[in-house]
C-alpha cells in the first residue's frame, strides 16, 4: 500500500495482555522492536511494571515504552496515559545510568493527564478495597472525566503545568488541602505536599524538550511509512468496562483504545497481538475462575496485602517442592508462585496463581479480534509433572458458583530442559519435543488463534518463534483461518 505522496504507507500493530497483567508483554515488545520504527503507550501510567533483562541487569520500567534498548526505535507516550512526572524523570535517570539516553528518542504528548498529590492521597485511602497499586491512577482518570471540582479545574494536563507552573501549583495544593483537614499531622503533611508539587514542576521542566504539542506527530510519521507497535499496559481482563467491576483498572486496556489514547487514526491498524502466560497470575482482588485454591487463595492474598507478607516470608516458611507434591491445589499454587517467581514487579506482593484458562482466552481472542498469540512461561508447565496432576492441567470451563476447580483437562507433560536446550540451539526449532508441539496445537484449536511464540525463560532469546506478525500476510494467514475454524 502507498501513501498519497507515492511513498509506502506504514502500519500499526497493537500488543495487549490477554489475562490479568504481568504476562511478560515487555519481553515480547523487546523481541519485536527491531521490526518497528516507533513503540508507543496509549493507556495507564506508573501502575504498570514492565521487567526487561539487559546486559547490565534487570530494569523495571513503569512509564517508558519497553523498547528502550533498541536505538533505532522512537518511543512515544500518547495522550491517553497519565503521568507521574517525578517517577518518569527518575526512570529516565535510571536508564541513563545503564547507558541509555532517551533525550532524542522519547516523545510525550502534552495532553497526558498529570497524576496530582490529591490523586495519590485518595487512591491510598480508598484503593485498598480493590487492591490498587496506590499510584493515584483511578482518581486521576476520574478527574479527567470530571474536568472540574467545585467550579475549578480538576484535570491538569502536562501542557497546563508547562504553560503556567505557578497557577497549576496553586490548583494542586488547593485540591489537597481539604483532604488533610482534621488530620493530626496536617501541617507537616501540607509541607510535604508543597515539596511534592515543587518536585513535579521541576520534573515537568526537565521533560519539556521531549514534550510535543504536535497532535499529528504519529499520524504524519505513519503516513510517511513508519511502523508503529502499540504497547498496551495492564491487560484485557482489567479493562474498566470489560473487566469485573470494581476489581479493574480505571482506563481502557482494549486494542481499540490504542487509536484513542495513542494519537493515531485506526486506518493504519494491521494486527492485534496477544500475550498470555501459561501459569496465570493475578494481583489485586477480584474474580479469577481458574485460581488454584479458589477462594482460599484469594483470602490468603488479601491477608498478605494487609500484613505485607511477601516473597521472603514465604521462602523462609515453605519448601516449594514439598508443597508441589500436595494434593491441595492451594499448595500447588503456592509452590508454582515460589518456583516461578510470581511476585509483583512494582509492589512485591505475592501473585494469586491459576491454571491456563483456555475458555477465558478463547473469549478474549474472539471479543477483541486477536490475530496471533505469544504464550509465555510455557517451560514452567513442566513443574506440574511433579504435582498430583501428573501432567499439564488446563481449564476448559469455569467452576459452578461456590465450587473450587472447574472442568479441567490434563495434557501430557513435557521436559522443560529438553525444550530449553532446543531453543538455545537456535535457529532451528527441530529439537522441540513433539509433546510441546502437540500442546501448542491443542491451545491453538481451543482458543482459535495461532500461537506464534512460546516463552521458555525470562530472556528474550528464550522464545521459540514459529513466525513473526510480519509474516502473517503470507503462509501463516492460512494457518490463522485454519485454527479459527478448528476452534469455532
Ligand atoms: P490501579 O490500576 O492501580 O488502579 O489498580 C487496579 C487493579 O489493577 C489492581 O488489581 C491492580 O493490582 C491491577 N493492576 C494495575 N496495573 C497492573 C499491571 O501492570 N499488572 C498487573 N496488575 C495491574
Amino acid at each position: 500500500m502507498t501513501s498519497d505522496r507515492g511513498r509506502p504507507r506504514g502500519h500499526s500493530d497493537v500488543l495487549v495482555g490477554l489475562q490479568y497483567g504481568d504476562e511478560g508483554k515487555a519481553k515480547i515488545i523487546d523481541l519485536l522492536a527491531p521490526d518497528y520504527d516507533v513503540v508507543a503507550r496509549f493507556n495507564g501510567g506508573a501502575n504498570a511494571g514492565h521487567t526487561i533483562d539487559t546486559p547490565s541487569g534487570r530494569v523495571v520500567l513503569q512509564q517508558v515504552p519497553s523498547a528502550v534498548f533498541h536505538q533505532g526505535c522512537e518511543l512515544y507516550i500518547g495522550s491517553g496515559c497519565v503521568l507521574n512526572l517525578v517517577k518518569l524523570r527518575d526512570e529516565l535517570a535510571l536508564l541513563r545510568s545503564v547507558g541509555v539516553d532517551l533525550a532524542d528518542r522519547l516523545r510525550i504528548s502534552d495532553r497526558c493527564a498529570v497524576v496530582q498529590p490529591v490523586h495519590f492521597l485518595l487512591d491510598r485511602r480508598t484503593g485498598a478495597a480493590i487492591g490498587t497499586t496506590g499510584n493515584g491512577i483511578g482518581p486521576c482518570y476520574a478527574d479527567r472525566a470530571a474536568r472540574t471540582r467545585d467550579g475549578v479545574r480538576a484535570n491538569l494536563q502536562l501542557r497546563d503545568l508547562l504553560a503556567d507552573p505557578a497557577g497549576t501549583a496553586e490548583l494542586m495544593l488547593a485540591a489537597v488541602e481539604p483532604e488533610l483537614e482534621g488530620e493530626p499531622d496536617a501541617g507537616e503533611r501540607l509541607v510535604a505536599e508543597r515539596e511534592r508539587v515543587a518536585a513535579m514542576l521541576e520534573s515537568a521542566e526537565a521533560l519539556r524538550p521531549m514534550v510535543t504539542a504536535d497532535r499529528t506527530h504519529l499520524a504524519r510519521k505513519v503516513a510517511d511509512g513508519a511502523r508503529v507497535l502499540f504497547e498496551g499496559a495492564q491487560s484485557l481482563l482489567l479493562d474498566v468496562v470489560q473487566g469485573d467491576q470494581p476489581y479493574v483498572t480505571s482506563s481502557h486496556t482494549l486494542p481499540g483504545q490504542a487509536y484513542v489514547g495513542g494519537d493515531l487514526p485506526p486506518r493504519y491498524h494491521r494486527h492485534t497481538i496477544g500475550v498470555a502466560k501459561a501459569v496465570v497470575s493475578r494481583v489485586g482482588h477480584g474474580p479469577f475462575p481458574s485460581e488454584l485454591g479458589g477462594e482460599r487463595s484469594a483470602a490468603y492474598f488479601a491477608e498478605a496485602c494487609r500484613t505485607g507478607r511477601g516473597r521472603a516470608e514465604e521462602q523462609a516458611e515453605h519448601d516449594p517442592l514439598e508443597l508441589l507434591g500436595s494434593p491441595d491445589p492451594l499448595d500447588v499454587g503456592a509452590a508454582l508462585r515460589m518456583l516461578t517467581g510470581e511476585y509483583g514487579s512494582g509492589t512485591g506482593r505475592p501473585r494469586r496463581i491459576g491454571l491456563l484458562d483456555l475458555e477465558q482466552l478463547r473469549e478474549q481472542v474472539t471479543l477483541h479480534g486477536v490475530d496471533v498469540v505469544y504464550l509465555n512461561k510455557t517451560d514452567c508447565l513442566a513443574h506440574y509433572g511433579d504435582s498430583h496432576y501428573g501432567g499439564v492441567p488446563v481449564q476448559l470451563a469455569a467452576a459452578a458458583p461456590g465450587e473450587e476447580g472447574g472442568r479441567i483437562q490434563v495434557l501430557p507433560v513435557f521436559d522443560a530442559e529438553q525444550v530449553r536446550a532446543a531453543v538455545a540451539a537456535l535457529p532451528g526449532l527441530d529439537g522441540i519435543p513433539a509433546s510441546m508441539l502437540a500442546f501448542k496445537e491443542y491451545v491453538e484449536q481451543r482458543i482459535g488463534a495461532p500461537v506464534i511464540g512460546l516463552g521458555l525463560g525470562p530472556e528474550r532469546d528464550r522464545t521459540a518463534e514459529f513466525a513473526r506478525p510480519d509474516t502473517l500476510t503470507g503462509a501463516l494467514s492460512g494457518a490463522l483461518s485454519g485454527s479459527r475454524q478448528a476452534g469455532a
